[in-house]
């Protein structure tokens, strides 16, 4: 039986929280997409809507993308996600982050917190003083945990080079041509990574001057943001926003190769098939993009240090290998065997 609700993007999310209280200014959804595997981790986002609805249908694709993720990382924790809405000023007070902590506290720990797009490990220190059930705090030299960015970015830079082995038959990135979109905590930190290999990169971001002093510094090019998914590289790695990759980007693709950290990057699951269709070989993004979960997972649970993260990062290229090779033994799209692969880990197979 398909649910009720007007919400195309609701899976059975095993609770959706709206959140308001308005003293502190905090507007908010959790949503919690599964806790087969564990409480429901995932980030929290802080992010102006102009359509308020849509951070609805944001908290339940993240909240799935994360059930997905962690499940595929082999971490014993479900997905979930929170939004706040921020105002158009992006203001944030210590009232909004305590009121959140609050909320998060309500939910009796089946969803913990950490920081996402537009939340900083300060903002984790505001919010741990209210709830337990965060994660992502500043932390220690060699401990696991802090800042997810670096850990996400290489994640993707080892998918970059298991992609690059798979789909262009090299052993290095060396002279390897890599289009970068967006070069912020996760594209920044792969371009760097990247550099010192010596591949070749084209960087872009809406941020120019950032796109621009990052290829100075690297030796790269950086160009116009909308140039960049259709720039003649070896590799794209979309590590901006989601949703990018549709029926008219794909068939402005001139790369063999689709392998970045943002999540969500397919519009739609059918894009998953484009991609396929072309022969591009795609990186699912909740495969690559796990390091920065894995490294708040194992503060949270006081697993491991940093050497234990990077151990686990170290498999995220092992899992693509497993799914590009079962697609194209039973010659089914990337996207449609990792999703499979996951529903099974979550019990919904
Ligand atoms: P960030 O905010 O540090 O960097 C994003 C960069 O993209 C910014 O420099 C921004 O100016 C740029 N940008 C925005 N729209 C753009 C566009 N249309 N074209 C080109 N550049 C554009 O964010 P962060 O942390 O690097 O995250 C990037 C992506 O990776 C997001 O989709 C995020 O959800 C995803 N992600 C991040 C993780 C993390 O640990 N930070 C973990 C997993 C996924």
């Amino acid at each position: 039986m398909t649910a009720p609700w007007k919400l195309p993007d609701f899976d059975d999310h095993e609770g959706v929280h709206l959140f308001r209280d308005a003293a502190a200014g905090l507007t908010a959804v959790i949503a919690v997409h599964s806790t087969h595997l564990g409480p429901a981790a995932g980030g929290a986002r802080f992010w102006h809507y102009a359509d308020p609805e849509q951070a609805i249908t944001d908290a339940l694709r993240l909240s799935r993308g994360m059930s997905f993720k962690n499940a595929m990382a082999g971490l014993p924790v479900g997905g979930g996600k929170g939004v706040i809405l921020a105002d158009r000023d992006y203001a944030k007070t210590p009232e909004l982050l305590a009121s959140f902590g609050r909320a998060i506290e309500s939910l009796g720990g089946r969803y913990v917190t950490a920081e996402d797009v537009g939340m900083s490990d300060l903002d984790m220190v505001a919010i741990a003083r209210e709830t337990r059930y965060v994660t992502g705090l500043p932390v220690g030299a060699g401990a696991a945990g802090g800042n997810p960015g670096p850990s996400t970015a290489l994640g993707v830079y080892l998918g970059i080079k298991a992609a690059i082995a798979r789909g262009l038959g090299k052993t290095s990135p060396a002279g390897v041509h890599v289009a970068i979109q967006g070069v912020g905590a996760v594209g920044g930190g792969v371009a760097r990574l990247l550099a010192q290999d010596g591949a070749k990169l084209t960087l872009a971001d809406v941020d120019a001057a950032r796109a621009h002093g990052l290829a100075a510094e690297l030796g790269g090019t950086a160009v116009a943001p909308d140039a960049i998914l259709s720039v003649e590289a070896d590799v794209i790695s979309p590590c901006a926003l989601g949703a990018i990759l549709d029926e008219t980007s794909i068939a402005a693709l001139k790369a063999p190769v689709v392998a970045g950290g943002a999540n969500n990057q397919l519009k739609t699951p059918e894009d998953g098939d484009r991609l396929a269709a072309r022969g591009i070989l795609y990186a699912p993004d909740y495969v690559i993009n796990a390091g920065g979960i894995i490294n708040v997972v194992l503060e949270y649970l006081g697993q491991g240090d940093r050497a234990e993260v990077e151990a686990r990062i170290g498999h995220i290229p092992e899992r693509l290998e497993q799914i590009w090779a079962e697609a194209a033994e039973s010659r089914e799209a990337v996207s449609t065997v990792a999703d499979r692969m996951a529903m099974r880990l979550i019990g919904r197979g």
